[in-house]
């Protein structure tokens, strides 16, 4: 199995408690939510900022996380990561290139694995809506606690919806001040033609001054930056 290394995944103290109130309230969703997958109305709201930090907090309380690229579009995961050999990732897996031991790494964090996504496919909302990609999450539920998926922003393109197929739910990431009412309630409307709840949403990029101003919590010092992520 391929390694990678991970470093300076930890921001700051309040991004670290964010990240632990995320990881409890996605635990109270239920033992039955383990596979999730995130997307968002726009590009840049976080995703795979969330989805990165999110999988390795699971993995630093105990848990086996998988976090799946299945932004076969875009991919910047393999940016935050110290690769020294040639990665395979899941594009070769669902286009028969590679087997699944192949593409699935282990880091230099405990119980905390990836698979990447691959070479760009021309194809990829077809890739991910094959059996082989849902024969994988089957696979991969029996194995690990919890699996992360991040997708693209469903508000381009529709395969957040696709994957939401093999999923258990759904959580939504909105750049705050920046998306409309409208824009998520029609997001929303699109995951829920899908078999897969939406478990929640997450507020991303707040602005800490503008949310210190309103809460008495703003004046003490380090609950003041709670609200940040
Ligand atoms: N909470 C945050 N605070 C500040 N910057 C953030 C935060 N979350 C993400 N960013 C920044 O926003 C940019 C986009 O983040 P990211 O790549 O995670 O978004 P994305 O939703 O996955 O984008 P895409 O739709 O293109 O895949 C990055 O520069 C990232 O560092
Ligand atoms: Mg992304």
């Amino acid at each position: 199995m391929v390694k990678v290394k991970i470093s300076d995944w930890k921001a700051d103290t309040s991004m670290d408690e964010a990240y632990k109130a995320l990881r409890t309230n996605i635990q109270f969703c239920g033992a039955d939510k383990k596979v999730i997958a995130f997307t968002s109305c726009t590009p840049n709201e976080g995703k795979s900022n969330v989805t990165f930090h999110l999988a390795a907090s699971l993995a630093e309380s105990g848990k086996s996380v998988l976090l799946i690229d299945a932004d076969l579009r875009k991919s910047v995961l393999m940016g935050r990561v110290h690769v020294e050999e040639e990665v395979m990732g899941l594009t070769h897996y669902l286009s028969k290139q590679a087997k699944l031991s192949d593409v699935i790494c282990a880091t230099n964090l405990p119980k905390f694995h990836i698979i990447f996504s691959g070479v760009v496919p021309p194809n990829p909302a077809e890739l991910l809506g094959s059996r082989l990609f849902k024969d994988m999450i089957r696979l991969v539920r029996d194995v690990y606690d919890y699996i992360i998926v991040d997708t693209p922003p469903l508000g381009r393109v529709i395969d957040c919806a696709v994957v939401a197929d093999s999923c258990d739910g759904t959580v939504i990431v909105i750049e705050s001040g920046s998306i409309s009412y409208h824009f998520v309630q029609d997001i929303k409307g699109q995951l829920e033609k899908t078999n897969c709840p939406i478990i929640g949403a997450i507020l991303n990029k707040v602005d800490t001054k503008e949310y210190g101003k309103y809460g008495k919590y703003g004046k003490y010092g380090k609950y003041g930056e709670y609200g940040k992520y």
